[in-house]
């Protein structure tokens, strides 16, 4: 799949954002190595710590459906309401959950501000992750 169809579909998801707390609306898009898409978006919860971010929704989706091998993720993020304006660079958090199931030179992270898209490896994004060997 092209970048920016992977972006659009991660601004698809957004607009099912979950964040009345924050006011920030993020959405992801995860592709398989075969082609298939995930999707998901940041939900929020009034106890503030049971929290998801759209990447992390995005992974658990896939993961509780089988899938294992992934190829890229797509992110956007934006305040309710804006147009996506700058980077929405994933959180410590959803990096260390992608390195459990992505290989760190492979994966590839998709960044989009509304006029550029970026794309960096997960190992640039995380390097010296956390293993259990
Ligand atoms: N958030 C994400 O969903 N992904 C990120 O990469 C960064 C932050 C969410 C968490 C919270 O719901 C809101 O954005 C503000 O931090």
């Amino acid at each position: 799949m092209e970048k920016r169809e992977l972006v659009d579909l991660a601004a698809e998801a957004r607009k099912m954002s979950y964040s009345p707390y924050s006011g920030f609306c993020v959405g992801a898009a995860l592709e398989t190595v075969s082609g298939e898409v995930f999707m998901g978006c940041n939900i929020e919860n009034a106890a503030y710590g049971p929290s998801n971010c759209a990447e992390r929704t995005a992974f658990f989706k896939a993961i509780s459906e089988g899938a294992r091998d992934f190829k890229s993720i797509a992110i956007v993020g934006a305040p309710k309401d804006e147009e996506i304006t700058s980077f929405c660079p994933p959180c410590g958090v959803c990096r260390q959950v992608m390195s459990e199931f992505c290989d760190k030179d492979k994966f590839t992270v998709i960044l989009y501000d509304g006029k550029e898209i970026r794309t960096y490896t997960l190992g640039e994004l995380l390097p010296l992750a956390f293993e259990l060997d």
